[in-house]
């Protein structure tokens, strides 16, 4: 059996998508800018994708800018709203557990002059608003804040931070590339300025996303070239892609929210069943509904992961982006983990093409695993279990 838990990472493209996208890579494949009717069409349909994202959030479509992806929605929020305040002052508060594409955007800021503060979190993965609004000075020209997130699945009340920040008059951006059509976002009732989403996370193709800007939120353009995209982001547009990513949006019913997070409650079910082992990240609807962490003590992640491998199981350690870097991931250790155990995590992420067989199997398998690799694992010296 093959068994892909590895959404988080990416996701398989629905067919659908595909299908939907298929014209405007052969007959439809006009340059949005051009004036003739392959570029009408093109513009046309770049039109409706820009309709139908707005649309979930509750956005106006000029709300919408099209980008490669979740990075460089994060980069240009980040950038775009730093380098356009300039004049107003030079702090931004983030936090601990951001994404890479948040974290080194703000490194790299600090090293141009910036300050920033990097909220710390709870056990659970939760900011502190207390905290929050301490850090807050009159110098506060940004406050970026992960929605759910990638590695451990805490969902951040948004809506709180969204009114601190109004009320200190302070744009607010938030990740929301992990949360995008899981956890319901109406940016009418929540007063976010900026949100980053990504297609290839949603069934949609790689290489696109968007960034949601309100109306009236200054930022600076990070590419220079052309006027496209209201003139925030230079290049030919991606037509095929937003009209897949979409697609995608349009693809996802309410459905499947309770469908993913019935699986992720029999995989975190069947798994706390293997002694010495605990779930990270909150339980419940804090969480979001397609991530499963656990720690497995007394064995590498790594090992776990070749194995699941070996029998067609799919997961990851720690996250994507950091497979290669041997040093724990900063989300464990940021949520009080020690390097060694934090070793031991695997992540588990679904999606709605997962069935109820291959939870049962994946259990089943980790349960082989984990007491396989704790027979032959030196970490388990005084462990008998
Ligand atoms: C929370 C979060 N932000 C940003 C990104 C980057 O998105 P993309 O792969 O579309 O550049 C990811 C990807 O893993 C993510 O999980």
């Amino acid at each position: 059996m093959k068994v892909y838990l590895d959404n988080a990472a990416t996701t398989m493209t629905d067919p659908g998508v595909a299908k939907a996208m298929q014209p405007y890579l052969t007959q439809e494949f006009g340059n949005a800018s051009s004036l003739h009717q392959f570029g009408r069409e093109a513009s046309g349909a770049l039109d409706q994708a820009r309709v139908a994202i707005a649309k979930k959030i509750n956005a106006e479509p000029e709300e919408i800018i099209f980008t490669s992806g979740g990075t460089e929605s994060d980069n240009l929020a980040i950038r775009g709203v730093a380098y356009a305040n300039k004049n107003k002052g030079n702090h931004i508060i983030t936090s601990t557990i951001e994404h890479p594409a948040v974290l080194n955007t703000c490194k790299q800021l600090e090293k141009e002059g910036f300050k920033i503060s990097y909220l710390k979190v709870d056990k659970r993965g939760f900011i502190d608003f207390e905290q929050l609004k301490k850090e807050i000075t009159d110098k506060t020209i940004l406050v970026s804040i992960i929605h759910a997130n990638n590695e451990i699945g805490t969902i951040q009340e948004i809506e709180t931070i969204a009114n601190i920040c109004k009320e200190k008059k302070i744009v607010f951006h938030s990740d929301a590339v992990q949360s995008f059509t899981k956890v319901h976002i109406d940016v009418k009732k929540t007063k976010i300025d900026l949100i980053s989403f990504s297609a290839h996370k949603i069934h949609g193709p790689n290489g696109i996303g968007a960034l949601y800007l309100r109306k009236g939120t200054k930022i600076k353009k990070q590419l220079e070239g052309g006027s496209q995209e209201f003139n925030l982001r230079a290049g030919t547009e991606y037509v095929a892609g937003a009209v897949g990513f979409a697609k995608a949006v349009e693809l996802v019913e309410d459905k499947h929210y309770s469908y993913v997070k019935q699986l992720r409650d029999q995989l975190i079910k069947g798994l706390e069943e293997i002694p010495n082992c605990q779930l990270n990240g909150p339980r419940g609807d804090s969480r979001v509904c397609n991530n499963a962490n656990i720690i497995f003590n007394f064995i590498e992640g790594e090992a776990m992961l070749l194995r699941l491998d070996m029998k067609g199981i799919a997961v990851s350690t720690g996250s994507a982006c950091s497979q290669r870097d041997l040093k724990p991931s900063h989300v464990l250790t940021a949520i009080g983990l020690k390097a060694a155990v934090a070793h031991g995590s695997i992540r588990f992420t679904l999606s709605r093409f997962n069935t109820t067989e291959e939870i049962d199997y994946t259990i089943k398998t980790v349960k082989e695993v984990v007491k396989a690799l704790r027979e032959i694992s030196p970490l388990r010296r005084g462990y008998n279990g």
